[in-house]
């Protein structure tokens, strides 16, 4: 059985990541996260008795702790899910994106390569370092443009975009410089279980559940490719086992919908799945002030992972949608859990002075 070492892996891919990772016996699994506001330490509850799993509270930036955890489990991989992940957040506080995704990262591909060097040449061959990046470094869409590709130039908007790819650089300079050898995923938005309620879908699973106005920024227009996240963990893991060293790969849900579709789609599933007498959950649509920067369309091409290793999306959006709600039906204490003061607080300062453009 491998051991990987999983950073952020409370997080919303990252535990994901880790139900799977177990339950299929990929692998052993440590799990360093910071518990930043988008975690929630209930979220692998259940593998609380599991001798395969182990959790340490920390940053990835901690050189001294990265390297013990290095040393007394002697890894296979180390897999990097970390980062502060929510462009709204970036907008306004876009030093924890550099401190974390770029400074973060860099000092964790340091303390890795330290420890690579020191291996022996059996372990040392074997031992990758995969790194969870986003497909928002490649920019905005226009609807005529062709999907991203891996070889489409970076051109980030948003400060969470930018420093994604600042970290995508570094870890593409270690293989280039050291030989380290590392690996890049670069994935377009996911949905599913256990995603904290600042992103699209699990705000408005929440908002509509609670009658409460379904903000959309500007015409609601614009375009994401949504992937449900266990077909994102299936491919990590592919890419871990089967790529080739210095390779990215782009992964992509072929799933193309824009804003409106989304929130309409789960007002609809909500009706049926929870009625309330005398509620059209889509009345709550709330049009609000747009984003600043607000990418327009993200589309990838993921021929790449399909032709060199065989992946590709199993899960359709109408029943991963429909998963998903059902997930946050089932989990009433983890939302109580996760819809704390802070949480509260964060909704009063992203949505209180954006005006009402039309309701
Ligand atoms: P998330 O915000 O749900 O979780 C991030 C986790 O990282 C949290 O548990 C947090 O506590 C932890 N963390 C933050 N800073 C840390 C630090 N300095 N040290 C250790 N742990 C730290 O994010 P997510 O949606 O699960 O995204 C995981 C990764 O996948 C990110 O790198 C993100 O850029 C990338 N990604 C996300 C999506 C998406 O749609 N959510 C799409 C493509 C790529
Ligand atoms: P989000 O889930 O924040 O992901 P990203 O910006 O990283 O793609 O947002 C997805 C889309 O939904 C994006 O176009 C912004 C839009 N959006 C709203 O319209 N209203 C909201 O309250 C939020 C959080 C997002």
């Amino acid at each position: 059985m491998q051991t990987f070492l999983v950073t952020g892996g409370i997080g919303f891919i990252g535990s994901n990541f880790i139900l799977k990772a177990r339950k299929e016996n990929w692998a052993n699994i440590i799990n360093l996260d910071k518990l930043t506001y988008a975690s929630n330490p209930q979220t692998l509850a259940e593998l609380e008795d599991d001798p395969g799993y182990t959790f340490v509270r920390g940053d990835i930036a901690e050189t001294t702790l990265v390297s013990q955890l290095l040393e007394q489990y002697q890894p296979d991989a180390v897999i990097n899910f970390a980062a502060e992940s929510h462009v709204d957040r970036s907008i306004i506080s876009p030093l924890d994106f550099v401190q974390t995704n770029v400074v973060g990262t860099f000092q964790l591909l340091e303390t890795s390569k330290s420890h690579w060097e020191k291996l022996s040449p059996p372990k040392r061959d074997r031992f990758r370092f995969l790194h969870v990046s986003t497909d928002e470094v490649y920019g905005s869409l226009s609807p005529s443009d062709s999907a991203f590709r891996e070889d489409t130039p970076y051109a980030p908007n948003s400060p969470y975009a930018a420093s994604k790819a600042g970290s995508d650089h570094l870890v593409r300079a270690y293989y280039h410089t050291y030989g380290f050898p590392v690996l890049t995923t670069n994935c377009s938005n996911n949905y599913g279980p256990r995603q904290f309620p600042e992103k699209l879908i699990p705000l408005m699973i929440l908002n509509a559940l609670n009658g409460k106005p379904l903000p959309i920024y500007g015409d609601g227009q614009n375009v994401r490719d949504w992937l449900y996240v266990e077909d994102h963990c299936d491919a990590i893991y592919l890419v871990l086992q089967q790529s080739q060293l210095g390779e990215t790969y782009n992964i992509g849900g072929n799933n193309e919908q824009n804003n409106l579709t989304v929130v309409g789609k789960i007002c609809e599933i909500l009706d049926q799945l929870a009625p309330q007498a005398g509620l059209s959950r889509s009345s709550l649509l709330t049009f609000v002030k747009d984003r600043p920067g607000h990418d327009r369309r993200y589309a990838i091409d993921c021929s790449k992972i399909k032709r060199d290793l065989g992946w590709e999306p199993k899960e359709n959006f109408e029943s991963g949608l429909l998963k998903t709600i059902q997930w946050y039906l089932d989990n009433p204490v983890w939302v109580e859990q996760v819809l704390s003061g802070s949480y509260r607080q964060w909704i009063e300062k992203n949505y209180s002075d954006r005006e009402i453009v039309r309701g």
